[in-house]
Parts: structure tokens; C-alpha cells; sequence
């Protein structure tokens, strides 16, 4: 990346360090579904599960992408239980499940393990756990599990245009996608090429590349049973996945000591431990209400860098009606320190966080 064009976060650009030459590096599940999509998987496996006579209920954790619950919506019933990842862990007095039902177990930003769950499953046989493993697609507890269904976008963490995978540790049987492809993935994939050039100092347009990424994203978003696209499928067995993994550890683990030396009463880590083998999805800052979150993501936008918030519940068509999951989404802040990055970018990342941090002490906002 050229100094000028130096930014961080929003969309993956494509970039050949992340292939490596010696072979895959991972053993994948077998046998297993791939979709363009979570959505589009995870909708196939509802329908697979859908019974005309007795709808099923599917249990959500109360701090979720309500956006993708608002999808679910429209195949099942749903209902909430506690989950929310400044705990230590979910809350599973509040999961009110009848036999049949469909639970969603979610290793909510890498930070948790499995045990809890594992347990749970073996007093409740004839409810049907599926993991979301999203945050953390390769972590122990996904690579062990032993849930009926496993389930993972792995287009969240990996730098590819499209991809979900759906397997059964127990053998359960696998929806098949649709053999019409996302035409969002092709959007998505050219939108990566050129960004990935833009970012070397390239006479390309922002906006044009911008513009495909959003598309691409909007198709993906409405996916109901698309394949994944040639692209990943073919790329997945080439990427260097575990030098990628120990870089997004390595980040997140510099950016929260990195935040230590910054005032502490605006913004501080959400988590500082996850569990051994495991990658956290991305830094994550919980603020001290809602304007600071807002403000610190306006100034830090100003200065190219592009935080998401993981997830809105204000103001959506759904949500949960937890408080505590309502009083998070509110404050928290996601940081993207994926593999992109280096020790020097997290670096100055930080260092332009400060001096937002020390400029607005006592002025009630944070401008550039
Ligand atoms: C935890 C989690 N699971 C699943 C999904 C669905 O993935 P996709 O956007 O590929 O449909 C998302 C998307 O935001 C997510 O955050």
C-alpha cells in the first residue's frame, strides 16, 4: 500500500501474499456444503428442517446481526436467549427450548469455547445445535465440534469475495445449494482486483470500485441458496491460512497493549483473553455510551479509518428485547486488525486513535 492511499478496514482487496505455494493448508470437512453466503446456507438447512405441520422455533443469542435474523425471520419462528459477549459466557437459564426446537450456538467474536455447550447438548439430545462459527472458522472448538450442524461465512474473515461452509460432525444430511450462482459474487471479486490495485497507487476510481463492492454486498445479502463461486471454490485450498491467523492474533493482542498507554476513561477492550488456539474476529472497544462510540467513528473515518459496529439493535425492525445486549450494541466498536495489517499499521492506528482521544478531553467532541 502506497503512504497516500493508506487506510484501514472496509472491504478486502485481493492480494497474492495471502497464497501460499506449499500445498493446502487445511483439512477441510468432508463431506460438507458450500454456499456463497451464511444466509444462503443457513436458510437451506432451515428449509431442509422446516415442518408444515410443527413450525420450529429458532433460538437466537440476544446479541446478534439482527439484519441476519430478519432473514431467518422470514423461514421460522424465533425466540432469544442471553447471550452477550462482555459476560463471560451465554446465559443458557435463558434458553427456553422444547424438544424439536433449533438452537444457534455463536463463538460471538472468538471469545468463546465450547464447553458450556457441549454440555447443554448432552442434557438436551432432542434439541438441534447449530454452531455459528463466523468470528473464528478455524478455532479448536470448530475444528472438534461434534454438533449436528457446523456452520461458518467464512467470507467474513477470509480474503475472499463470497463462501460459506456448512458440515455435519454427526452426519446429519446437508442441504445442496441452487446451481445458479450470486452474480454479487463477481461484483465482489472484481471490486477486490481493483481495490487491491487502487491501494498500490493506481489510476482507479474509488467510487467506481466502491460502487461494485456495495452491489456485490447487497446481491450476497439476498441470497437464499446461491453456490459459492468458482473463485473461492478454487482459491480455498491455496490460501495461507494459518500465517493469517497468527497476524489477526498477533494485531489484535498489540492493539489492545497499544491501547494501554491511551487515556482509558473514553474507550477500552472488550476482551483481553480468548480461549488457547483461538482467534479473536477483531479488535473491539466497548465506549463510554453511545455519542462517544459515534463521535470516535466519525473522527476516525475523517482519518481513513473504517470501524463497523457489530451490531446495531436501535432502531432495527428486529430486535432482541435484552437490555443488556441493547445497552452493548449502543457502545461497542469493532476495529478491523485482520491480516491486511502489519505491527507499524496497528501502530499508527492507535496513534491517530490517541490524539482523537487526547484532543477531546474536555471539549465534549472529537474533531480532526
Ligand atoms: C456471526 C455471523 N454469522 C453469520 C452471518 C451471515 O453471513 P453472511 O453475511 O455471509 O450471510 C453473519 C453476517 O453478518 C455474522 O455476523
Amino acid at each position: 500500500m502506497i503512504d497516500e492511499r493508506w487506510e484501514i478496514g472496509s472491504e478486502f482487496d485481493w492480494r497474492e501474499e495471502f497464497v501460499t505455494l506449499d500445498g493446502p493448508c487445511h483439512e477441510w470437512p468432508s463431506p460438507r456444503s458450500l454456499f456463497s453466503s451464511g444466509r444462503a446456507a443457513l436458510l437451506s438447512l432451515l428449509r431442509q428442517w422446516s415442518d408444515a405441520k410443527a413450525r420450529r422455533t429458532l433460538h437466537l443469542p440476544s446479541f446478534f446481526c439482527m439484519e441476519v435474523a430478519a432473514t431467518l425471520a422470514t423461514v421460522t419462528d424465533l425466540a432469544w436467549y442471553r447471550d452477550v459477549p462482555d459476560q463471560e459466557a451465554p446465559d443458557l437459564d435463558t434458553l427456553r427450548a422444547e424438544p424439536g426446537d433449533l438452537v444457534l450456538a455463536v463463538n460471538l467474536f472468538g471469545r468463546r469455547d465450547g464447553s458450556l455447550w457441549n454440555e447443554w447438548r448432552s442434557r438436551n439430545p432432542e434439541i438441534l445445535v447449530i454452531e455459528d462459527h463466523t468470528h473464528d472458522p478455524f478455532s479448536p472448538w470448530a475444528q472438534e465440534s461434534a454438533a449436528p450442524y457446523v456452520w461458518t461465512s467464512l467470507r467474513k474473515t477470509l480474503p475472499i469475495p463470497d463462501g460459506a461452509l456448512l458440515w455435519s460432525p454427526q452426519g446429519l444430511p446437508l442441504p445442496s445449494p441452487a446451481s445458479s450462482p450470486s452474480h454479487g459474487s463477481n461484483d465482489k471479486l472484481i471490486g477486490m482486483l481493483l481495490k487491491g490495485l487502487y491501494l498500490k497507487g493506481a489510476c482507479i476510481s474509488k467510487e467506481e470500485y466502491r460502487t461494485l463492492q456495495m452491489s456485490g454486498e447487497d446481491s450476497l445479502a439476498k441470497e437464499t441458496d446461491s453456490p459459492v463461486s468458482p473463485f473461492t471454490h478454487a482459491i480455498l485450498n491455496g490460501l495461507d491460512i494459518p500465517r493469517m491467523r497468527r497476524r489477526r492474533e498477533a494485531n489484535v493482542r498489540e492493539f489492545n497493549r497499544a491501547l494501554l498507554e491511551l487515556p482509558q476513561d473514553r474507550c477500552a477492550p472488550l476482551f483481553t483473553s480468548w480461549p488457547e488456539g483461538g482467534v479473536p474476529f477483531n479488535a473491539l472497544l466497548v465506549c463510554k455510551d453511545e455519542e462517544t462510540r459515534d463521535e470516535l467513528r466519525r473522527y476516525l473515518i475523517g482519518e481513513k479509518i473504517y470501524t463497523a459496529i457489530h451490531w446495531k439493535q436501535k432502531g432495527e425492525p428486529l430486535h432482541s428485547q435484552d437490555p443488556e445486549a441493547l445497552s452493548l450494541s449502543q457502545r461497542i466498536l469493532t476495529v478491523p486488525v485482520d491480516q491486511r495489517y502489519s505491527c507499524e499499521d496497528i501502530h499508527r492506528l492507535v496513534e491517530i486513535m490517541g490524539r482523537g482521544l487526547v484532543r477531546s478531553v474536555g471539549q465534549g467532541a472529537m474533531q480532526r
